[in-house]
């Protein structure tokens, strides 16, 4: 065992069961401290949309942390207003943002934005989905279906409940009087790659104002351009009232936010939510230049493309009789549900050079940066074909 991976076990909480120790990455690839590298389909758990090392990203990082890192909202600095712009544009809501350091934090946010405009109706409960996945703050673990992420830690946080998903009808029937609010994931990530149709985001949209309910998006796994369009909400053509992002935001920087649409844009006053490091220059002058990279390399088109030729390419092994049960995913959010248990064929894909995503029991996560090549692709294939072979 090498002396890392002895630290770890020692000094680390041990809230996972990590793979190797990683040591470098450029592009989509990662060396590990043997000096093995690996295609990293994982990019960071869908974070690092522009791969490992970016140079746009490098440069930002310096010349920021040298001229001003850090400090605080008690003063303006000059990237968050403008990257709060650029959301507003993107996002197609207009509106404005909160930043925060994470997705579970941008959803906390959109969850107090939903309580604080509902209160003054006369309603705070929000309604969330069967299999949904929205951090491990206790109010984002409450809008979290697995029982197994809650077990020990009650008493959860009331005002939750949960439909089923792609299923308009049980919406209309869990959601009542006392509902403020709809959360949904346009593609569930942790529960499975499990993409929402276009008619059950319009109808949703649509359900929300007949009953004056908000519909809030969490896009922190399925938006930063991973579907190949910016947010996966707008491939169904709506606008929730506010939506969530993080992941991919920041390239790997720590950074989040929750984007309100006009509606909600004004609810919190002086004093009515906060955070020391959310918005601070250093994340927001990252997060710039990744929208800015995203638009220069035409990425949401190669998230497309490359998204289409893994799904062809996982199609054709299931033909060829690997051990999957369905291919699904939009972009670069993939889910392969393999026939029997996931573990194994993501530890021989491992084993072949491809680094991917164990999620739940039998479905293979892949979530590759967003400028990988046809190369890659091919190359993440091949690995696959073996892995499935062993
Ligand atoms: C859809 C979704 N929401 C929220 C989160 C929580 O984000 P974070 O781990 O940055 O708090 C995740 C993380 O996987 C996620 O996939």
């Amino acid at each position: 065992m090498s002396e890392t991976r002895e630290l770890f076990d020692r000094w680390q909480m041990h809230t996972y069961a990590p793979g190797p120790v990683l040591v470098s990455g450029r592009g989509a690839r990662v060396t590990d401290e043997t000096g093995r590298e690996y295609l990293d389909f994982t990019a960071g758990i869908a974070v690092c949309v522009l791969g490992h090392a970016h140079p746009a990203v490098l440069e930002t990082l310096s010349a920021q942390a040298a001229k001003l890192t850090h400090c605080s909202n008690l003063f303006v600095n000059e990237h968050a207003p403008r990257l709060a712009a650029r959301l507003a544009a993107v996002g197609g809501l207009g509106g404005r943002s909160f930043f925060a350091n994470s997705g579970a934090e941008a959803n906390e946010c959109l969850i107090k934005l939903a309580r604080k405009w509902g209160n003054a109706r006369g309603k705070n409960r929000i309604v969330a989905f069967e299999h949904s996945f929205h951090g491990r703050t206790l109010a984002t673990l409450a809008a979290t279906w697995k029982a197994k992420y809650r077990d020990g830690f009650g008493p959860d946080m009331p005002g939750f409940a949960f439909a089923k998903y792609n299923d308009l009808d049980d919406v209309a029937r869990v959601a009542g009087n006392d509902t403020a609010a709809v959360l949904v994931e346009a593609i569930q990530g942790e529960g499975g790659v499990t993409p929402a149709t276009d008619g059950f985001l319009r109808g949703l949209r649509r359900l929300c104002d007949e009953r004056n309910m908000l519909l809030l998006c969490d896009e922190v796994q399925c938006g930063m351009g991973r579907t190949g369009d910016w947010f996966a909400f707008r491939h169904a053509d709506i606008a929730p009232d506010a939506f969530s992002v993080a992941k991919g935001l920041g390239n790997g920087f720590p950074v989040g936010a929750a984007v309100a649409g006009e509606k909600l844009s004004d609810i919190f006053t002086p004093g009515a939510h906060g955070t020391t490091f959310g918005g601070n220059p250093l994340a927001c002058a990252v997060a710039r230049t990744v929208i800015d990279v995203i638009e220069r390399e035409n990425l949401l088109d190669n998230a497309k493309a490359r998204g289409e030729e893994l799904l062809a390419g996982f199609r054709a092994l299931r033909e060829a009789g690997a051990p999957i049960a369905d291919v699904r995913g939009r972009g670069l959010m993939i889910g392969v549900e393999t026939a029997g248990p996931a573990a194994p064929h993501v530890e021989a894909m491992r084993k072949a050079g491809l680094l991917a995503i164990l999620t739940g029991e039998n479905v293979i996560r892949l979530v590759p940066p967003l400028n990988i090549g046809a190369g890659e692709v091919a190359e993440a294939l091949a690995a696959a074909k073996t892995a499935f072979a062993r």
